[in-house]
């Protein structure tokens, strides 16, 4: 199936659309590896209290495109209303990993997931799971945003429209776009296409038509690497806020990114492997493996 199929197959069906699913590019934004000086500041007192439930379980999981195997054996608890951020070099399978919490990689021919991958306490893998349902549960934001070629209005509105949902959808719509942060800058311009906003605003869109169907949690693809750091400090506070209700699971290759905004990180490295999984603050101050602290401290990547 080629991207374009892709894409269309799910507009049609589903509310989140498909991107970059088979986009294993490096990342564009260049960002450098950094030192051992990042700051874990305001993440401590959440992750300190522990308390938050797994909503989401991962058992050995393994992942093949034909022959290659892209995860290795990953197993991890996420909790829930948290951040958790996924690291790791360029083809380590953070998009792999992401991709089989919500069955994207069901849409790739080459793909074949073995292992047990549990979403409140139910394994997602099980034959009896509708996965338009799933993908409404768990929402996806891509690295390039990815509005429909529709008004700012209907790409909103189109995840409950697909449902079926007209009640009082005027109201849905614009609290999903004051959920994503973007509701001022919109507000007198709901029927303008959604192209011609900027790239943060797109993206923040694409955010408010990810929560407009009230997911239960929303994966992030390196959401913010394609925006410009006023547009990136948006997303990270719009991430903060929305913590609050859903949880977060983001992949990023900006270090100080993670460390800002996530309770929990997930250090995965070449050959799929998951090495290092635990508080955000430990991860980065204190870890146990010596391969992720080299990864950190960028003396390989
Ligand atoms: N659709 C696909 N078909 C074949 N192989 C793929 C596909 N998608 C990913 N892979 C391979 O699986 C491995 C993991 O890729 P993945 O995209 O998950 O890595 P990543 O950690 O997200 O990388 P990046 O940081 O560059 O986005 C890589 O070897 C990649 O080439
Ligand atoms: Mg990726």
């Amino acid at each position: 199936m080629t991207q374009e199929d892709m894409t269309s197959a799910d507009e049609s069906t589903s509310a989140q659309p498909v991107d970059d699913a088979t986009d294993s590019s490096p990342d564009p934004s260049g960002e450098p590896l950094v030192d051992q000086s990042i700051s874990v500041d305001g993440r401590e007192e959440q992750a300190a209290t522990g308390t938050s439930e797994t909503i989401i379980r991962a058992k050995d999981v393994n992942v093949y495109y034909d022959d290659i195997q892209a995860l290795d054996d990953v197993s991890m608890e996420i909790p829930e209303k948290q951040v958790t951020a996924m690291i790791g070099p360029s083809g380590c399978g953070k998009s792999t990993f992401l991709r089989c919490i919500n069955r994207m990689n069901d849409l790739i021919a080459a793909a074949g997931v073995e292992g047990e991958l549990y979403f409140q306490g139910k394994n997602v893998y099980d034959s009896d799971v509708d996965q338009i349902v799933l993908r409404r549960q768990i929402g996806m934001v891509f690295q390039h945003p990815n509005p429909f070629p529709k008004s700012i209005y209907d790409n909103v509105a189109y995840g409950l429209r697909v449902q079926n949902i007209d009640e009082n959808l005027d109201e849905k719509v614009e609290t999903a776009l004051k959920r994503a942060a973007l509701w001022d800058e919109v507000k007198d311009q709901l029927d303008k296409s959604a192209l011609d906003l900027s790239g943060g605003q797109q993206q923040r869109l694409c955010i408010a038509r990810a929560i407009a169907v009230d997911p239960t949690v929303i994966l992030m693809d390196e959401p913010a690497s394609a925006l410009d750091p006023i547009a990136t400090s948006k997303i990270e506070d719009l991430i903060e806020e929305l913590v609050e209700e859903y949880t977060v699971i983001i992949v990023t290759h900006n270090m100080q990114q993670a460390a800002r905004i996530s309770d929990k990180t997930a250090v995965f490295l070449t050959g799929g492997e998951l090495v290092e999984f635990g508080d955000t603050q430990t991860i980065f101050e204190n870890p146990e493996n010596q391969r992720v602290e080299d990864y950190i401290t960028g003396k390989f990547g």
